[in-house]
């Protein structure tokens, strides 16, 4: 059963915890989140596990400043200009990533473009300080339920499955931010949230538009944006000829040996490890002279489920990623 502490005694528990790649509920003004190292793949990959989410969605980024956000993304002057006027507070941004940062890939779900946001919770901008590091973190609810407000809410969602739970009272917005995408020619609502519409576009000096079936940016049908480029065949027990191979576990596919490129997500078979290399080992093997991806089977338990819903994306038909959501 997870322990509630009080934030104003928290900070070096949930610091330690978070620096040994752990996971802790902390809470910020519009709901509890549920952070892990955002530099951390394995930790982040405890996030999945933990809400049971069935794919891997992006997270958002917390930083503790507007200085430790543009180590990790870039920021044009509408993007500064809506960080001023904004953070700490409920705006989340999405912005192309630094070209050396060292957000993991599951947090972005290997996306070049990082959702990211300063709380205005003291306790867990002190504790971001503290870790030096950014924490990724979606809402600390189980998957497909509604977000927590209140430690006791985060309690009665996850309370089995975690350790430490901070206190820091009911969240005062209690929705969750808005995200905005900023790009150089326009702004797009992604998800309306804790700031109005109307107080965005003051800053930016034009409207917000709207998600469309052309931009496609919306939370959660964005992955045909990063399929490979090669074909991918799912379930392998062989490697054909001219096949590069993503492997799991310790034994290999029939004919793996004359395979164009292998890596191995987790040579012992672990789904957190091999969560965590995912995006970064598709994007190797994309880059192999090959004819197909060939990947071998991955149980369809815990973080397999996510591992296996992402695969099967980067094999749908291409016009076909991205629906469904
Ligand atoms: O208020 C909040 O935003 C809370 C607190 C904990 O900060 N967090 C939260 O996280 O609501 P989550 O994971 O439940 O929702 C984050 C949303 C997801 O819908 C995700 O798809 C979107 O942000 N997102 C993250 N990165 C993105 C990216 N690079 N591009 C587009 N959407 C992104
Ligand atoms: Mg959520």
């Amino acid at each position: 059963m997870a322990r509630i502490i009080r934030q104003e005694e928290a900070l070096r528990e949930a610091a330690a915890l978070l620096g040994a790649g752990g996971v802790v509920a902390i809470p910020t003004e519009t709901v509890y989140g549920l952070a892990a190292d955002a530099f951390n793949g394995e930790a982040v990959a405890k996030i999945f596990e933990t809400k049971g989410r069935p794919r891997f969605n992006p997270l958002i980024a917390h930083v503790s400043n507007i200085g430790m956000a543009t180590e990790l993304a870039v920021f044009n002057d509408r993007a500064r200009a809506l960080a001023e006027k904004f953070w700490p507070g409920p705006l989340t941004m999405v912005l192309p990533m630094t070209a050396t940062s060292p957000v993991h890939p599951l947090v972005t779900a290997g996306l070049d473009t990082l959702a990211i946001r300063v709380p205005q919770n003291t306790f867990t901008r002190a504790l971001i300080a503290e870790l030096d590091h950014p924490l990724a973190a979606p809402s600390a609810n189980r998957s497909g339920r509604i977000s927590a407000t209140t430690a006791a809410a985060v309690d009665a969602e996850l309370g089995d499955r975690i350790e430490l739970i901070v206190d820091g009272g009911s969240a005062q917005v209690g929705v969750e931010s808005t995200i905005v995408k900023v790009d150089d020619d326009r702004v797009t609502l992604l998800r309306p949230g804790g700031v109005a519409r109307e107080a965005i576009e003051d800053v930016v000096k034009t409207r917000l538009e709207a998600v469309t079936g052309a931009t496609v940016q919306a939370p959660g049908m964005l992955l045909s944006h990063y399929a490979p480029q090669l074909p991918v065949r799912l379930g392998a027990r062989e490697v054909n000829s001219g096949e590069a191979l993503l492997a799991f576990g310790p034994r290999r596919a029939q004919g793996s040996g004359q395979a164009a490129a292998t890596v191995n997500l987790s040579e012992a078979g672990d789904l957190r490890e091999a969560a965590a290399n995912l995006f970064s080992a598709m994007r190797e093997l994309d880059r192999a002279q090959a004819t197909a991806i060939a990947v071998e089977p991955i149980p369809e338990e815990g973080l397999g489920e996510a591992i296996n819903d992402r695969l099967r994306r980067a094999a749908a038909p291409r016009d076909m990623t991205g629906q469904g959501e």
